[in-house]
């Protein structure tokens, strides 16, 4: 089955921000305002059953739950996880059971419900297309929230992080309702199947589903060459993320060399031909420090369809920020420089990681020294082989004994940041631990954070998903 793809690709996509920063509700304004809105599905089994103990205010889950095409599971998950009014004063979230590759889980019908949710959410009541945005380095959910997301209509796909080169035949299948697999690869060597069968949550639906267009975001054009020539399937169409963008990048190529700050330095190996990608004939949008009228001209000189861009719709008003912490940091750039450090060390992924200075968060030592050691949501825990030739999986900022338990290398837990939990609590949903303490936030985003001056009118402290779509794209020529 081949895609449709439409020549009239907008001009901005609105980059996929996990965990929930890119929601339903920002994702949604986007695409209203003429761009490419996209939900992430980073976490979202998490993120569905923490919205619904939170109270689920407005009704908006429980009725996309109604909408779904599982009714049993929708009753029974509403059943077990809704909370009228929330949860009571100290009460944690339920914890999740841990998920595992290539086995019928409950998680897996979690992630599959979680993907419908967030999509079907976007895209009601509208034309505009929608996107939903995975990291290839998270594996285990992705095939379930695919196919969640393609349930609700999904427009494109967009994945980084990895090589995501069996995507685009899963979604082949997926779309004929038909079970699907990915390779996992773990360290030294450790391959396995990552495995979802739509039948696992009972009969199939009438009818094939919309395959949507598969985009990989990638950090060089020799990526975007291998995934054209050998990706069975193929793909549609390219994001190139520029190490200037918010959340994990592409480490350098060659050896690691770091500046006095200790952010790794990039090269002239690390720039992107652009001439390779037009030869490609395909559209390919440049992401990362292009939030800006003179980035989209720029972009469109390179040959780019346009942007995609990230850090000032993660301050906008629809984003899934905790409206404090955004208000924060607004105020900060407003007043002065923000520090934005590329960390090689804070994500357990070993991908560089974009940190924000802010006060009250993980980037400061005194609160993450505090905080104890814990892994409990486990989405970038690392595939290993343990002694007995069983898979197991293990993360660098889990307690570092139990790391090195696992064969682990106790050097490789400095510095490392627990991103499922910070990401969690900076979109709202921060776990609850022993007395009255919470889950610190982490904060990412790219270089370009004080871009977000330009869309505070004189007098204002907040601005919308509109006004970024509009300052963008005015005067650029581009339209929509
Ligand atoms: C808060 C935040 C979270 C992000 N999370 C993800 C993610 O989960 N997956 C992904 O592919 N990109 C992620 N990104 C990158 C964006 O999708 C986008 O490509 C990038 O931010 C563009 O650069 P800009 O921030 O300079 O606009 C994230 C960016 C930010 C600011």
């Amino acid at each position: 089955m081949h895609p449709v793809v439409d020549k009239s690709w907008p001009r901005l996509i609105q980059g996929g921000m996990g965990v929930a920063i890119s929601n339903w509700r920002l994702a949604r304004a986007v695409s209203l305002a003429g761009g490419l809105g996209v939900v992430s599905g980073t976490g979202i089994d998490t993120v569905l059953v923490r919205r619904l103990q939170d109270g689920d205010e407005d009704g908006h889950i429980r009725r996309a739950l109604a909408e779904s095409p599982w009714p049993v599971l929708a009753r029974d998950i509403t059943a077990r996880y809704f909370r009228p009014g929330g949860r009571g004063a100290g009460e944690p979230y339920v914890r999740l059971p841990t998920w595992n590759a290539g086995v019928r889980s409950p998680r897996a019908a979690l992630a599959m419900m979680g993907g419908f949710v967030e999509c079907w959410l976007a895209k009601r009541g509208h034309a505009g297309r929608i996107g939903v945005n995975l990291l290839t380095k998270a594996p285990l959910p992705n095939l379930p929230v695919l196919y969640g997301a393609m349930s609700a209509g999904i427009d494109v796909v967009l994945m980084g992080a990895g090589i995501p080169r069996e995507v685009p035949e899963a979604l082949d299948r997926m779309a004929d309702h038909q079970a699907a697999a990915l390779r996992g690869e773990g360290v030294g060597g450790t391959r396995f199947d990552i495995t979802f069968d739509p039948e696992w949550n009972g009969p199939a639906q009438a009818g094939p589903l919309q395959r949507p267009p598969f985009f990989p975001v990638i950090g060089a054009h020799s990526l975007a060459l291998l995934m054209d020539r050998k990706t069975p399937g193929g793909v549609e169409g390219f994001v190139v993320e520029t190490a200037q963008s918010g959340g994990h990048s592409a480490p350098p190529r060659g050896a690691k060399h770091l500046n006095p700050d200790g952010e790794p330095i990039y090269g002239p190996r690390d720039e992107v031909d652009w001439q390779v990608m037009r030869d490609l004939g395909k559209p390919f949008y440049i992401a990362g420090g292009y939030g800006s009228r003179r980035g989209l001209a720029e972009a469109l000189a390179r040959g780019a369809q346009g942007v995609q861009v990230g850090t000032l719709f993660a301050y906008c008003e629809e984003s899934g920020m905790a409206p404090p912490l955004r208000e924060r940091v607004l105020a900060a750039v407003r007043t002065g420089p923000v520090n934005v450090r590329t960390d090689p060390d804070a994500s357990p992924t070993g991908f560089p990681f974009k940190v924000v200075g802010v006060e009250g968060t993980l980037s400061e030592p005194a609160i993450y020294a505090a905080r104890p050691r814990r892994c409990d949501l486990g989405y970038l825990r690392e595939a290993y082989t343990d002694s007995k030739g069983r898979l197991r999986f293990r993360c660098a900022a889990e307690p570092v004994q139990g790391y090195v338990a696992k064969g682990g290398r106790a050097e490789d837990t400095v510095g490392r940041k627990c991103l499922c939990n910070g990401l969690m609590a900076t979109a709202g949903f921060a776990q609850r631990i022993q007395n009255g303490d919470v889950e610190p936030p982490i904060l990412t985003s790219g270089d370009a954070i004080h871009e977000t001056r330009n869309l505070m009118a004189p007098g204002h402290t907040a601005y919308t998903a509109r006004d970024v779509v509009q300052y963008l794209l005015a005067g650029s020529g581009a339209g929509v």
